[in-house]
């Protein structure tokens, strides 16, 4: 029996990195949507229920990307609405990789130092990624601060989070260099979660830091989010701090997206979004 993956993107075109990683983690055919809404895609979900019989019904399972989160999160909840009694299918979020790579990155510095208790700030935090990784550091333990340009857009983004995981996430507006080099006064983790080409932190903001202990950055397009780090830097020592570049634990972000998927055709109700995948990353890290 085929394993099918039903691939739901809330942009235009079906991601084709989505496509390609759900090829290379065990998918047999791929079907690609995109443009799907909680609107039109009731026939999509019935026709990836009814169709297999019980046993059989591993084999076909669904993805919802796109590079809207909270369009993603609308989708993600839209489809397993249509879900009952055994009629339904394994199922994965996972907009703009921001599941996966948060995972991964906060899975990575924990490979290097606990986080409970030590106050973390995400750069850039109201994208897809970054509210991620902000909901994983909480749910470890740390004190987190999400921080965006502009101030309704980081109080938003927390709200968001407050709503659908109960973790607290502290709001903060830094519209420019020096802000963001304020706001990581006293921190002891820095995750930069700006758009691609968006350099957030100057070196000399972070280099002299006395309390940064880790940072890892997800932006692998020049200018890298933060200055003087290496897209490359796999847990390496950087003026005293660990430092995580985007391809650095980008290695564990493609692995974990491969192994999510390959886990998806294992049964026919696996519900995967950032509990599941963070929970997966930490035994692979
Ligand atoms: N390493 C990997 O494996 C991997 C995988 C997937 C994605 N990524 C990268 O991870 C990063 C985050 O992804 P994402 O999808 O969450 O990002 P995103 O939504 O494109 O951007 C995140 C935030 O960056 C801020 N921003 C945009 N332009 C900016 C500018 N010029 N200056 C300062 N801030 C700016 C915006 O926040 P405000 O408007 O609220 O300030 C935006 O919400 C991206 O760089 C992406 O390429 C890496």
């Amino acid at each position: 029996m085929k394993k099918l993956l039903i691939q739901l993107d809330t942009d235009l075109h079906p991601a084709v990195f989505d496509t390609v990683v759900a090829y290379d983690g065990g998918a047999d055919h791929v079907v690609g949507h995109g443009g799907c809404t909680p609107e039109n895609i009731r026939a999509l979900v019935e026709g990836a229920i009814f169709t297999r019989a019980p046993k059989e019904k591993k084999y076909t399972a669904m993805f919802v990307g796109g590079s809207d989160m909270v369009a993603g999160e609308k989708l993600f909840k839209a489809v397993q609405k249509y879900f009952f009694a055994d009629f339904r299918v394994s199922i994965m979020l996972d907009s703009n990789g921001s599941n996966t790579t948060a995972a991964a990155g906060v899975a990575k510095m924990l490979s290097s130092s606990k986080v409970t208790g030590k106050k973390a700030v995400i750069l850039a935090g109201t994208g897809p990624v970054g509210r991620r990784a902000a909901v994983m550091l909480a749910k470890e333990g740390a004190k987190v601060i999400l921080t965006s340009r502009d101030a309704t857009r980081s109080a938003e983004a927390c709200n968001i989070i407050k709503t659908r995981f109960n973790v607290d996430v502290e709001p903060l507006a830094a519209p420019d260099m020096e802000s963001r080099g304020r706001a990581i006064e006293g921190a002891h983790i820095v995750f930069a979660c700006g758009a691609a080409g968006a350099q957030l932190l100057a070196a000399q903001y972070w280099q002299s830091s006395p309390t940064l202990e880790m940072l890892a950055d997800a932006n692998a397009t020049p200018p890298l989010g933060v200055e003087g780090m290496d897209m490359m830097d796999k847990g390496k020592e950087r003026h005293g701090k660990i430092c995580w570049g985007a391809i650095g634990f980008g290695t564990l972000k493609l692995a974990l997206h491969r192994a999510c998927i390959n886990k998806l055709f294992e049964s026919n109700n696996l519900v995967l979004d950032a509990e599941e995948i963070f929970a997966l990353a930490k035994t692979m890290s």
